[in-house]
């Protein structure tokens, strides 16, 4: 058999350096667990073919088990001779077990082989990084009961907008990462189906059962086209592309803390657990996890353009470049699981710091578009009232006042519609009650949206 089981055709030992260039035991190595479960279906499988004997089902299944102890208790050792995991495994399989170690790989390529335990690994993957969201998710809502009485200024362009109600942040951002869920259970779907059995390229001559493998391994589905199959990696393109969204979430959510985290903002106080400090100024509190977690992104935007530009123009099936894609998918998937599970403790543990949120709130004319809105309804066509209260904001700018400062006569003299009902709407408070509409950040709306996201968080 040799180390090598495919140096029958070869005159020449491999060099060292192909074994070092070529190998890919250091990385793949993670996929152990799936590489066995996978071969543990594929036997049974030949049985069930007439393939293999259930003795020798049995003895493969037996030393499999134990290969797979002696992994992980770092017992077994790797070599770069033997390229891969799934060359490993094999090789200790032969070793032990001879000429019905031998038979394992009937109508089995690495090519299938790879993929296989990558959509397994996938699958597992999706699993945890979805437990770990819904998690962050939780965080976000049961915040949402606790700061229910604040308001905080909504931000477009950074600048001042409208009054919105510190829950409608916090379920803006359950509903960024349900969509993350929702991709990543759609990924699950097309990640889920056997390529097993479509060997190298071309499929196999013997009387193999491909349902009973995919139904063994729980996939979904059994891929229609040998060729197809073993060159597709759509689906660890499309997991590194929902990984990178949830880094674009959780980047864009830790820009808006590290922001309201500032002497300038005063918004939020992180907790001093999830921040470093400065090794020459001595009051320095740093938000360095929020920004890793910003940062971050960055790499994980790398691991998809990698993967893209790798199987760009790849010829029909497997190619060797295919190797490349586990440690750009391990990686994402590390950095964004990472990041989403410590997002959740320090969403948990911030404190909103209410009275300096509140100290500010009637700064930048929050409730100017409420005040416009309450002229439409009084029968001002939209244009005309939002340059009236452009003036009136203008005038309260001049004095350094609010808009709820400026008394009726102010309001008259830009426009003699205006009467003291005005005064209803002016405020940021009196600004979020009126708002209605759905989605809005009416806290009555919120309210709705709220009871919702607890029920399907199953949070009671
Ligand atoms: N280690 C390879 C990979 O990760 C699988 C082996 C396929 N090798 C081959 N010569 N067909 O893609």
């Amino acid at each position: 058999w040799g180390l090598k089981p495919w140096g029958g055709v070869f005159h020449e030992a491999t060099d060292r350096r192909v074994e070092r260039f070529t190998e890919s035991v250091s990385f793949d190595r993670r996929l152990y667990k799936h590489d066995i479960e996978g071969s543990l279906a594929h036997a049974k499988m030949l049985v069930k073919a007439g393939l293999l004997s259930t003795a020798e089902c049995q003895q493969i299944e037996q030393t499999l088990n134990s290969i797979r102890q002696e992994i992980e208790q770092d017992q077994f050792e790797y070599s770069h001779a033997l390229e891969d995991i799934h060359m490993h495994i094999e090789h200790a399989l032969v070793e032990r077990l001879g000429d019905v170690g031998r038979k394992l790989h009937t109508a089995r390529s690495r090519n299938d082989q790879v993929s296989t335990d990558l959509r397994l690994w996938v699958r597992d993957s999706i699993d945890q990084l979805d437990a770990a969201l819904e998690i962050l998710q939780k965080a976000f809502v049961s915040r949402a009961e606790a700061d229910a009485d604040v308001i905080l200024p909504g931000y477009t362009h950074l600048r001042r907008a409208q009054p919105v109600l510190a829950a409608h942040y916090w379920l803006a951002y359950c509903e960024k990462l349900d969509r993350d869920r929702g991709r990543l259970a759609d990924c699950r779907r097309r990640a889920n189906v056997s390529p097993l059995g479509a060997a190298a390229c071309a499929g196999t001559s013997l009387p193999i059962d491909r349902d009973e493998t995919a139904r063994l391994l729980g996939f979904e589905g059994v891929a229609a086209n040998s060729l197809d199959v073993s060159s597709d990696r759509d689906f660890a393109v499309e997991f590194v592309f929902d990984l990178v969204m949830i880094a674009e979430h959780l980047s864009g959510w830790a820009e808006d803390w590290i922001i309201w985290s500032t002497v300038e903002f005063d918004f939020i106080k992180l907790p001093e657990a999830f921040c470093t400090g400065s090794s020459i100024m001595p009051q320095k509190i740093n938000p360095d996890v929020l920004e890793l977690i910003r940062g971050k992104t960055a790499r994980v935007v790398g691991d998809l353009q990698a993967l893209l530009v790798l199987v760009k123009g790849l010829p029909l099936a497997y190619n060797r470049d295919l190797q490349e894609d586990k440690p750009r998918v391990f990686d994402a998937f590390d950095t964004v699981l990472s990041c989403v599970e410590l997002a959740a403790p320090i969403v948990a543990d911030t404190k909103l710091k209410r009275e300096s949120i509140e100290a500010r709130l009637e700064q930048g004319f929050l409730d100017a578009t409420t005040m416009m809105e309450h002229m439409i309804s009084q029968g001002v066509p939209q244009r005309s009232a939002h340059g009236l209260v452009g003036q009136l904001v203008r005038l309260a700018l001049d004095r350094g006042v609010t808009l709820a400062d400026l008394s009726v006569e102010d309001f008259q003299s830009v426009d003699q519609r205006l009467d003291k009902s005005v005064y209803e709407v002016l405020g940021a408070k009196q600004a979020v009650s009126a708002f209605v509409s759905y989605g809005s950040t009416s806290p009555k709306q919120v309210a709705t949206q709220l009871a919702a996201w607890k029920t399907r968080l199953e949070i009671s």
